[in-house]
C-alpha cells in the first residue's frame, strides 16, 4: 500500500529504486492491493525486447469498469463521478454520481450487446466531447469489445481510413456537435466515411444538437429509445490481462496512421498509479483534464486514470475561446476545481488575451497544474505558473505518448521540485536512457540525445493493429534492446529530462502529432501538383505550424497562388482535417535532394525557420544552387 502514493523525495527515491532493481516485485504489489481482479496472475512480467513481446499479469483475469465504477459502489455510490460542462455556458452543467455511471455505463453495454456487438469486436467512436462518449468507452470495455475511439475533428476520409484499419463493426456518433459558436455535422461526416468502408453493419446515434440527418433505415439506428427500455444492470466480461482494452490510432512519419494496441490489466495499473501520483489526487478532490477524449491524454487522464481512482473528473464540451477567453478560469472557479490538466498551446493562446480575463476568477481551489503535449516554452511556464497557478500550485510538465499509454516523466507534486520547460524525473519503474546516433548511452549532462526506455512498464503499447512488424521497426530497432520514443532530451546535472521535440517527421502543431507523409499524398493530389514537402517551424501560439513547399508541374501555373494555396489547404482538410492545414506554402522549381532521391528536409527546416545561409554541408544533394533559390524566396 505505501509504494501507492509517494508523499516525499525521500520515499520517491527509496520507491524509485526499488521499482528499477525488483520490478515484478513491485508492480505485483501495486496491482495487488489496489484493483480487484477475478483471478490473479501467474507471473508479472513476461518480456523480450527485441520481438517487441510483452506480457503483464500474465494469465489475469479482470474487467477494467469494475475497477472504475462496480468497486467504488459500496463507498462511493453517491460521490460524483462525472461533471459534464456543455459548450454553452447557458445549458446547465450535468453530474454523474458512481451509481448513476454504473447505471448509464449498463444500459449502454446491454444496448450494444443487443445490437450483436461481442468481446474482441471493434467498435468505432466517433463523439463530442458528452457524457454518451464516456459510456461507450467504458460500455465497450465492460462487454470485451475493443474501442476506438476517434478524435470529431478527423474528416471523413481520416475516419475511413481508421475505420478499415481495423474493420470495424459498429460506429457509434452524434447527430452533430457543438464546438464554440459552431456545430459540426458529425453524421454527415460518418456518411461520407462509410461510403469507402465496408465492415459497418450500424450507426449507433446519440441526438445532440437535434439537427436534421440523413437516417438510412435499418443502419441507422438512435440510441435514447433502446437506452430507455435497457435493463440498469450488466454483467462485466471476463478479460484477459492481455486481452485488448482499445485501439487509438497515432501519427507515424510514413504511411498510414499506427492503430497503437493497449490491453487490460498492464494498462490500468499504469494509469491509476500515475495519475494518483503525478496529480496527488485526494479524495474529495475534483479533476479537470481539458483533453479531447479523442487522444490518449482523455483515455488515460480524463476516464481511466480518475474513474479508477474514484474521483471526480469534469468533462467539457467546450473550447477555451468560447464564449470568451475566460472559460477555462470560469469552469475553475464554477466547479472549484483542484488539479487542472491542460496543453501549452491553450495556455499560449489565452496568455495572449487580457490579462483580466485570468484574473477576474477565483482559483484559489487549485493546488496542482499541469501540462501535456509539447514542450512548455519558458515564457508559457511562467505565465501558467503565476497567474493561474498563482506560484503556489507545482507545475507538473508531464511527458509521455499514445504508445507509453500513460505519464513516464514527471515531477510529482509536493515532492519533486520543478523546473521551468524540465519534465523532470522519471517514475516509478521508468528507466530513461540517452543513446547516440552510435548507438552508445550518453553518460554526461546537457547533451542531446535520443530519448529512449530501456525496461518495459506495464501501460507500454504491446502492438501496431495488424502490424507488429511495423511496432518492431519504429520503435525497437533503431537502438535494439530498448524502446525509442522518436523524442530528443537532454538531461541535467541533477539528473532531470528536458525534451527538446520530435526527431523523426512527426511534427506536433498545438499538440496534435501530424506526419508529413499524409499531409504530402494530400498536397501531391492536386492536379498541378508535381511534389512536395513539408516541415515544421516555430509559432508563437501552435508551438509549430507547418511550411509546405511544393513544386507545380507547370510553371505558367503559378500565376493563380492564392487559388492553390486555398485549394491545396482544402485537400489538406478533407483527407486529415482542419488540424494539419500549411500556414505557409511556397512554391518552388525543385526540391533539395541527395543523390539517393531523398529530400533534405533538415535544409527545408532550416529555411521555414528564416536562416538565410548556414545550411551546413549540401554536397551530397545534387542539386545544391536551389538551396539559395529557395531560401531567397522564403516567406
Ligand atoms: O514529442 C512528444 C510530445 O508529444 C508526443 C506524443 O504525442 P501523443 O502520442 O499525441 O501524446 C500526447 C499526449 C501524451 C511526444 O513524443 N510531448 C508530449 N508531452 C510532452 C511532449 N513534449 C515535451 N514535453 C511534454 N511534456
Amino acid at each position: 500500500m505505501s509504494s501507492y502514493s509517494i508523499d516525499s523525495l525521500e520515499q520517491y527515491f527509496k520507491v524509485y529504486r526499488k521499482s528499477v532493481n525488483k520490478p515484478k516485485k513491485f508492480w505485483g504489489k501495486i496491482a495487488e492491493n489496489n484493483f480487484t481482479w477475478y483471478q490473479k496472475w501467474d507471473k508479472v512480467v513476461e518480456f523480450d525486447m527485441q520481438k517487441a513481446e510483452f506480457v503483464w499479469y500474465k494469465n489475469a483475469k479482470l474487467n477494467i469498469t469494475k475497477n472504475c465504477i462496480d468497486r467504488h459502489l459500496a463507498n462511493r455510490g453517491d460521490k460524483k463521478a462525472i461533471i459534464f460542462e456543455p459548450n454553452n455556458p447557458d445549458e446547465p452543467s450535468r453530474f454523474f454520481t458512481y451509481s448513476e455511471l454504473y447505471t448509464e455505463v449498463s444500459k449502454m453495454a446491454n444496448v450494444l450487446r443487443d445490437q450483436g456487438v461481442k468481446k474482441g469486436d471493434r467498435v468505432c467512436i466517433y463523439l463530442p466531447m458528452i457524457p454518451e462518449l464516456v459510456f461507450t468507452v467504458l460500455a465497450c470495455a465492460r462487454i470485451g469489445a475493443i474501442h476506438s475511439v476517434i478524435f470529431a475533428g478527423f474528416s471523413a476520409n481520416a475516419l475511413s481510413t481508421r475505420i478499415n484499419d481495423c474493420n470495424a463493426k459498429v460506429i457509434i456518433t452524434a447527430d452533430g456537435g457543438y464546438r464554440g459558436s459552431k456545430t459540426v455535422d458529425l453524421k454527415k461526416i460518418v456518411d461520407d466515411a462509410l461510403n469507402k468502408t465496408n465492415t459497418i453493419e450500424k450507426v449507433l446515434l446519440v441526438k445532440r444538437t437535434n439537427q436534421e440527418i440523413d437516417f438510412k433505415e435499418g443502419r441507422d439506428i438512435w440510441l435514447q429509445p433502446l437506452l430507455e427500455q435497457a435493463e440498469t444492470t450488466s454483467k462485466a466480461e471476463v478479460m484477459d490481462a492481455e486481452d485488448p482494452l482499445f485501439i487509438l490510432y497515432t501519427s507515424g512519419s510514413t504511411g498510414k496512421p499506427k492503430g497503437m494496441v493497449h490491453t487490460t490489466a498492464g494498462y490500468m495499473v499504469y494509469v491509476a498509479y500515475t495519475f494518483k501520483n503525478v496529480f496527488n489526487y485526494k479524495e474529495n478532490d475534483v479533476y479537470w483534464c481539458t483533453a479531447d477524449i479523442g487522444w490518449i491524454t482523455g483515455h488515460s487522464y480524463t476516464i481511466y486514470g480518475p474513474l479508477l481512482n474514484g474521483a471526480t473528473t469534469v468533462l467539457f464540451e467546450g473550447i477555451p475561446s468560447y464564449p470568451d477567453h475566460s472559460r477555462f478560469w470560469n469552469v475553475i472557479q464554477k466547479h472549484n476545481v483542484n488539479q487542472f490538466y491542460t496543453a501549452p498551446t491553450a495556455i499560449r493562446s489565452l496568455a495572449k488575451e487580457r490579462i483580466e480575463f485570468v484574473q477576474d476568477f477565483e482559483m484559489d481551489s487549485l493546488k496542482v497544474i499541469g501540462s501535456v503535449g509539447e514542450p512548455i516554452n519558458e515564457e508559457a511556464w511562467h505565465w501558467y505558473n503565476d497567474h493561474v497557478g498563482n506560484k503556489r500550485c507545482p507545475l507538473v510538465d508531464t511527458w509521455w505518448q499514445t504508445e507509453t499509454g500513460g505519464i513516464v516523466i514527471s515531477a510529482i507534486p509536493f515532492v519533486t521540485p520543478t523546473k521551468p520547460t524540465y519534465a523532470s524525473l522519471p517514475l516509478p519503474g521508468i528507466r530513461p536512457v540517452l543513446m547516440d546516433e552510435l548507438r552508445n548511452e550518453i553518460e554526461g549532462n546537457q547533451k542531446l540525445g535520443n530519448l529512449c526506455i530501456d525496461y518495459p512498464w506495464p501501460g507500454i503499447a504491446r502492438t501496431i493493429w495488424g502490424d507488429h512488424q511495423r511496432y518492431i521497426d519504429t520503435y525497437f530497432s533503431k537502438f535494439p534492446g530498448k524502446y525509442f520514443s522518436g523524442d530528443g532530451a537532454l538531461r541535467d546535472e541533477v539528473g532531470y529530462y528536458r525534451i527538446t521535440g520530435r526527431v523523426d517527421d512527426v511534427i506536433i502543431v498545438s499538440g496534435h502529432n501530424l506526419g508529413t507523409a499524409p499531409i504530402e499524398d494530400a498536397i501531391n493530389e492536386h492536379q498541378t501538383v508535381a511534389e512536395s514537402a513539408v516541415v515544421g517551424f516555430p509559432h508563437d501560439i501552435k508551438g509549430n505550424a507547418l511550411y509546405g513547399f511544393v513544386v507545380l508541374k507547370e510553371v505558367g501555373l503559378w500565376r493563380d497562388r492564392n487559388n492553390l494555396y486555398k485549394e491545396i489547404n482544402q485537400l489538406i482538410s478533407d483527407q486529415i482535417g482542419g488540424i494539419a492545414k500549411l500556414d505557409k506554402i511556397q512554391f518552388v522549381t525543385g526540391l533539395p535532394k541527395t543523390r539517393s532521391g531523398k529530400i533534405m528536409r533538415r535544409i527545408l527546416r532550416k529555411i521555414a525557420e528564416g536562416e538565410k545561409s548556414d545550411f551546413g554541408d549540401i554536397t551530397t544533394l545534387v542539386n545544391p544552387e536551389i538551396v539559395e533559390e529557395i531560401s531567397k524566396e522564403a516567406l
